[in-house]
Order: C-alpha cells, then sequence, then structure tokens
C-alpha cells in the first residue's frame, strides 16, 4: 500500500517533471486579453467578450505551445448573432504560419449557428469544411477542443471528433509539426460573409454580442519565446525516455469509437467540404485524394 503510493507519487512527480505539462482551469494564468480589454470581462470561472458596433474583443495565450491538446467551453451569442463570428484557434507567426481554426458563424434568432473549420499549414488555408451541430450551441456551454500530434491535428466538440487532419508527408504533402502555436479567441462583426453567405447583416439594435467561457485547459508543451524554435522542437518531441502524452501509440489514429463518431457527423451535420468543392478546385486538393476520413 505505502509502496504503491510512493512509486505512484514519485511517478506522478517524474511525469510532470519529464514533460513540463501545462494543465489549468484559471483564464488568467494562461490567456491575456488581446483586443479591446473593455470589451472582455473576468469574474470567477467566467469571461465575457462583447461585441458592439464600436468593437470585437479578443485574447491569447501568454505561451506558445506543441502538440497536446487545448480545449475551452464556449456558449456561443444567444438570440440574434447574425453577421457575428466567433472563433477559436491556434495559430504561429510569420508568413509560413500554420492555424487549426474553429469559426462559429452566428444567425438570426432561432436559426442554426454553423461552425466552421479551416488548416493552414504553411501560410496556406482554403480548407474550409462547415458543419451544423446537435445541439444548440448558444444555450449552454460545450468544449471545443484542438488535439495536435505527429500524426494527426483533431477538431472534437464535447469529444466528438469532427474533423481529422492525417500527416501525410510520406505522401509529399506538408504537415504542421516544427511551429509553436499560440491559442486565440475573438470575437467580431463579418457580416459581409458570415450569415447566410453575407445577405443577412449584423443587427446593431441588438448589440451586444456576448460570447462566454470557462474551463480553460491546456494540456500541451511550452515553447519559451528565449528557446530556438529548433531546440523546442526537439524539447516537444518523444525520445528515448521523455514519453509525451500525446504521442501514445493509441492516439496515434482514431480509435474504433471515434471513427464511427466522425463518420456519424459527416453523414449528418456537414455542409460543406472543400474537397468536394470541384468549382472551386477543379484539381481535387491532394491530400483529399488520400483521405479515408475513416
Ligand atoms: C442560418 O440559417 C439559415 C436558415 O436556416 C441556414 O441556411 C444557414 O446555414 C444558417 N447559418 C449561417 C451561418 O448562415
Amino acid at each position: 500500500m505505502a509502496v504503491s503510493a510512493f512509486k505512484m507519487l514519485g511517478f506522478l512527480v517524474g511525469f510532470s517533471l519529464m514533460v513540463g505539462l501545462v494543465n489549468s482551469a484559471k483564464f488568467d494564468e494562461l490567456f491575456q486579453p488581446s483586443w479591446a480589454q473593455d470589451h472582455l470581462a473576468y469574474e470567477g470561472e467566467l469571461l465575457r467578450l462583447k461585441l458592439d458596433s464600436y468593437s470585437g474583443a479578443g485574447f491569447q495565450s501568454k505561451s506558445k505551445y506543441m502538440f497536446g491538446k487545448v480545449t475551452v467551453q464556449i456558449k456561443l451569442v444567444e438570440g440574434d448573432s447574425a453577421g457575428t463570428v466567433t472563433a477559436f484557434y491556434m495559430s504561429s507567426e510569420g508568413t509560413n504560419h500554420n492555424e487549426f481554426d474553429f469559426e462559429f458563424l452566428g444567425n438570426t434568432t432561432g436559426e442554426p449557428y454553423l461552425v466552421q473549420t479551416n488548416v493552414y499549414v504553411n501560410g496556406v488555408g482554403n480548407r474550409e469544411q462547415r458543419l451544423s451541430l446537435w445541439f444548440d450551441p448558444t444555450k449552454d456551454f460545450h468544449s471545443y477542443s484542438i488535439f495536435w500530434n505527429q500524426r494527426h491535428v483533431v477538431f472534437l466538440v464535447d469529444d466528438t471528433p469532427i474533423r481529422l487532419h492525417t500527416n501525410m508527408e510520406n505522401k509529399g504533402i506538408p504537415f504542421p509539426r516544427d511551429q509553436a502555436m499560440g491559442v486565440y479567441s475573438s470575437i467580431w462583426n463579418a457580416d459581409d460573409w458570415a450569415t447566410q453567405g453575407g445577405r443577412v447583416k449584423t443587427d446593431w439594435s441588438h448589440a451586444p454580442f456576448v460570447a462566454s467561457y470557462k474551463g480553460f485547459e491546456i494540456n500541451a508543451c511550452e515553447c519559451p519565446a528565449s528557446i530556438a524554435a529548433d531546440d523546442n522542437s526537439k524539447k516537444c518531441s518523444s525520445s528515448g525516455e521523455k514519453r509525451y502524452w500525446w504521442d501514445e501509440p493509441t492516439l496515434s489514429a482514431l480509435n474504433v469509437h471515434q471513427s464511427h463518431q466522425l463518420l456519424w457527423v459527416r453523414a449528418n451535420h456537414m455542409i460543406y467540404d472543400y474537397c468536394s468543392d470541384t468549382a472551386r478546385f477543379p484539381a481535387t486538393p491532394l491530400e483529399c485524394l488520400h483521405h479515408h476520413h475513416q
């Protein structure tokens, strides 16, 4: 008993020292306002971002990260949210940046929000997918996560995978795995495109538009700005004794249950997939040819 408790403690201490995990739920330990501090309110566990005709608002992580899982719980703008976009994403910096995006496209009262996801690799995006949700995201908090390892990027809603971006470097397709990324969120006016193709404009008489957040979790490899990019890459890769949890073999592909969930989402909630937009991409993007969407 005592021995196993002691071993367990040793394991936990060793584990967290070894892999330098960050895992916390306090907004201001992990994040800071990045835009319009007066449109951002943090009370207790709850953060609110406000959009009105003067300004939107946003926040960003204090650190940059590689791999792991980032989660926030969001309750989207209630009632009329037409013209507004609330985004939650990870991004690196520079012209060849990588980016993993959730964009929540608002709608008129009673009409459904859409979730647009996108993946940028080496500065190039154009990989939009749009989904409806299987619940009303304005009524309750739901968790939205990005899981990232050397094998894939997975977008999850309440731990259900909604998108899989697989590493196909073996087919000559670049995969984002050597740039540290910050975690960001913001709300802004995008009524030129967001709602029903831009036909419905933001009705400012319904402002302020408020998105609420809680449950901030970053379980990833932290990359201090003071350390060179190559060294961060090395630091954040499993090797020898150093095994990061996201590099465990069971996480190198979706499990059977998750594969079924993803199929279900795609069959029942997919509204748009760049992979099947032949008008926009007469030549099917390479990664779509190889994708099995298992
Ligand atoms: C808004 O509602 C309309 C009508 O139900 C729907 O066609 C559209 O996909 C919804 N979402 C957005 C972002 O326009």
